[in-house]
């Protein structure tokens, strides 16, 4: 049903059900937020989004407010500013006052909401030096609850999209902060280390560790590419430094996966540098020495090379042992004793080869998947 309100002395025509803040965004009104996000259920707790309503006596939170017929609705007069720019300074007078050294500066929403409406940290307040930095154990999430300004997208990434309830709030007031489980450390409260917490935490609170002090954001050159570990086919963005992948951040457009990563995707990139990553296909000794296919184990006392050893090779001349082994086994053992397992981290068409080879190359239908994802 269509709705009629008014914003910024603009008639618009909106939906029954939506918020004022979705209302504006649809009709490309900017209102500043902090604790709302898209995928995640609005909070309203920030009230960075506060906008002024006729007849109301208070500042409405614009992602928690309904709208209704004949709504009036100012986005950015003095009052909403001034009210911004006040909770702004609440927020950082209880933040370290070290963006110069913050791993986020430059992608810091609070940092550049401060910016924006000038706001600077008053005298009052614990300046973020009430817990310690770098607090949890994890091995891939860097915790500075210092820097948290309390806006629970990280309790709500992680029950409304990993569905793994790590995160919640403790005590009230002044005292309330963030914690894991009943104050334990992430793992022991169930935590699998997605990562997703720190995708959707505006600030420094949560950080990557694997890359921590490895660039600043301006640094780094991102590049969009598909995850190689399954076949859901998630998308994210390297982050390259100098011809070198030093991270993954996970990419709002991505149409599979938004800002949603497992482990593996989020953490598992250093096998790419690996100095042990095998970069050439490899063959046993005997193959490459012509030698007969020897019975049992090498004998080390004979001072000879190992014939078991796996030495580098090329592309053509690994793929010619193979065909000819497969051509070996299927002529004298016939087709069936030649089974074919494909790979759940290969492309659809790269399978569909596969499938094509077994059947119809070498003439088997034992043909396979490691896992089915
Ligand atoms: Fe609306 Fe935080 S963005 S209250």
């Amino acid at each position: 049903m269509a709705i009629n309100i008014t914003i910024n002395g603009k008639q618009i025509e909106a939906q029954a059900g939506q918020t004022v803040l979705q209302a504006a965004q649809q009709n490309g009104i900017e209102i500043p937020t902090l604790c709302y996000h898209k995928d995640l259920s609005p909070s309203g707790n920030c009230r960075m989004c506060v906008v002024e309503v006729k007849g109301l006596r208070f500042l409405q939170a614009a992602c928690v407010a309904p709208i209704y017929e004949g709504m009036e609705i100012q986005t950015r007069n003095d009052k909403v500013v001034a009210d911004r720019k006040m909770t702004l300074e609440m927020m950082l007078a209880n933040h370290p006052q070290d963006c110069i050294t913050c791993e986020v500066s430059g992608e810091c929403e609070l940092q550049d909401l401060a910016y924006e409406y000038k706001a600077q940290a008053p005298y009052w307040g614990s300046k973020g030096t009430r817990y310690p930095v770098n607090s949890d154990p994890n091995p891939f999430i860097r915790v500075d609850m210092n820097r948290c300004i309390l806006c629970r997208r990280c309790v709500s990434a992680c029950a409304e999209i990993q569905v793994r309830n790590v995160w919640g709030v403790a005590h009230r007031g002044f005292d309330e902060q963030i914690v894991a489980g009943a104050g334990i450390n992430m793992l022991e409260a169930r935590c699998e280390s997605c990562g997703q917490c720190v995708a959707y935490c505006p600030t420094g609170a949560l950080s990557n560790k694997m890359n921590y002090g490895a660039a600043r954001a301006h640094q780094v050159k991102r590049v969009t590419t598909t995850c190689s570990y399954c076949g859901v086919g998630c998308n994210f963005d390297l982050l390259v430094k100098k011809d070198k992948v030093i991270g993954v951040a996970s990419n709002a457009n991505a149409s599979v996966n938004g800002l949603a990563l497992c482990v593996k995707g989020r953490y598992g990139y250093d096998y790419i540098h690996h100095p042990e990553r095998l970069t050439a296909p490899k063959v046993r000794r005997y193959l490459v020495d012509g030698t007969v296919k020897p019975k049992g184990h090498h004998d080390v006392t004979t001072g000879q090379p190992n014939p078991w050893d796996w030495v580098e090779s090329d592309w053509d001349t690994a793929l010619s042992f193979v065909a000819k082994k497969l051509k070996n086994t299927r002529d004298t053992f016939g087709p069936d004793t030649i089974g074919v397992l494909t790979s759940a981290k290969c492309t659809n068409e790269e399978n569909y080869v596969m499938n094509k080879l077994a059947r119809q190359v070498i003439g088997t239908n034992n043909i396979d998947h490691c896992a089915r994802l």
